[in-house]
């Protein structure tokens, strides 16, 4: 499947896709509220490297930009980054009618947008994600935040971009460990919401793929019609937190460790292994299709160590996790591949024995 060039529309913005988007991008500033806007990017130090350059040398209107970079890693999408960005901005005279880009992958989409939102009561952003990860999930769906002690995304706020331009030429440039961990996230869209997408995508070899646009816009269009039938995420859209609840406590852990750290989607590959076994135990997800998830990914990741992690840490962040109630751990399950069910509660007991199915797939114990 090849796309030169595709638009989805969501709700509220386009988001444009193709080996090429600088086209569509200088007609866009140009005839948009934003052609007298000034203009800020913010990048971090690999996006100014691989990506600034090539828009740079293709985007008019962003010649005269201002250019904020801050440091890149997800210890970073922090108050402190917010902060500063804040102060860049107010410095250097951004006002109510600048836009601001966010080149770069889930931190700078997650972290632009939150505070693109929040200054001076919100002025415009526009999202070009850069890794796998931000293109088929973080740079759409209108979810903004900044990590808080040491949890996930604490706060933030629902606001969409006001465009999204996503160029897959720019994965080639990407590390094969951040290429897996957006893999990740296209699975999910899979197991969640299409079994055609799963069968497709199973016999992928993930290094081998070269043309990436076509799986980029089927994953959008599963997100994005998940999102316009919830956007605040107070039902249907949990679907897309399947393999997210022990995902985010076993990353958050991870970042608290601060060494041997896993990245966001290696983290969901654990998460998803553990509530697929959820999905078996609690709502019956057949056991030859957990069979073949477990196998699937553990053919196509490495198994990730968690050997440190302790099961009661776990519990006790999936307590707090603004997914939940504290009283009642809720799970976003699949009953069967490409069904999602949301709000299945679970108990701390099975949830040690999820684990402990994880660790024995790859033979260690915690
Ligand atoms: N808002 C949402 O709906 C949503 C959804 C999923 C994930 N997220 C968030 O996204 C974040 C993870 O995003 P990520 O995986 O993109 O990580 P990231 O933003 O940390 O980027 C990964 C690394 O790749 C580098 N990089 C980016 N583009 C590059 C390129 N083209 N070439 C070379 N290097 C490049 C970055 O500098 C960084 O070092 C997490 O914070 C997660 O919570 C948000
Ligand atoms: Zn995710």
């Amino acid at each position: 499947m090849k796309y030169h060039q595709k638009v989805i529309k969501t709700t509220n913005y386009p988001i444009y896709i193709g080996d090429n988007i600088y086209k569509e991008f200088n007609s866009y500033l140009n005839h948009s509220k934003f052609k007298d806007s000034n203009i800020f990017i913010i990048v971090d130090e690999n996006t100014k490297t691989f990506c600034l350059p090539s828009l740079q040398e293709n985007v008019e209107k962003i010649k005269n930009a201002e250019i904020i970079q801050i440091k890149s890693g997800e210890e970073n999408k922090s108050l402190r980054t917010a902060e500063l960005l804040w102060a860049e901005l107010l410095k250097r005279g951004a006002y109510r009618s600048s836009l601001i880009l966010n080149l770069g992958g889930g931190v700078i989409c997650d972290m632009g947008g939150f505070i693109s939102s929040t200054f001076q009561r919100g002025i415009p952003y526009i999202n070009i994600p850069t890794t796998l990860l931000a293109q088929v999930d973080a740079s759409i769906g209108g979810k903004t935040a900044i990590d808080f002690y040491d949890a996930k995304n604490q706060i933030g706020l629902f606001s969409d971009p006001d465009a999204v331009f996503i160029n897959p030429d720019f994965l080639s440039t990407l590390p094969y460990r951040q290429i897996f961990s957006g893999f990740a996230e296209i699975i999910k869209h899979a197991l969640i919401k299409d079994a055609n997408y799963w069968k497709m995508l199973k016999p992928l070899k993930v290094l081998e793929i070269s043309d990436w646009s076509g799986l980029i816009f089927h994953s959008i269009v599963i997100k994005n019609s998940i999102v316009k039938l919830d956007p605040l995420d107070n039902n249907q859209r949990k679907r897309l937190n399947f393999g997210h609840n022990i995902g985010h406590a076993v990353e958050s852990l991870s970042l608290k460790k601060g060494k041997d750290t896993l990245l966001h989607g290696e983290a969901v590959v654990v998460g998803m292994i553990c509530e697929s076994f959820l999905s078996h135990k609690k709502i019956g997800l057949p056991s030859a299709e957990l069979n073949e998830i477990t196998q699937i990914l553990m053919e196509k990741f490495p198994p990730y160590s968690i050997v440190d992690t302790k099961k009661e840490d776990i519990l006790q962040l999936l307590r707090f996790d603004k997914k939940n109630n504290p009283r009642v751990l809720n799970f976003t399950l699949i009953k069967k591949i490409g069904k999602a069910l949301i709000n299945k509660s679970c108990s701390a007991e099975d949830i040690k024995e999820s684990i402990d199915f994880y660790c024995s797939l790859c033979n260690k114990n915690i």
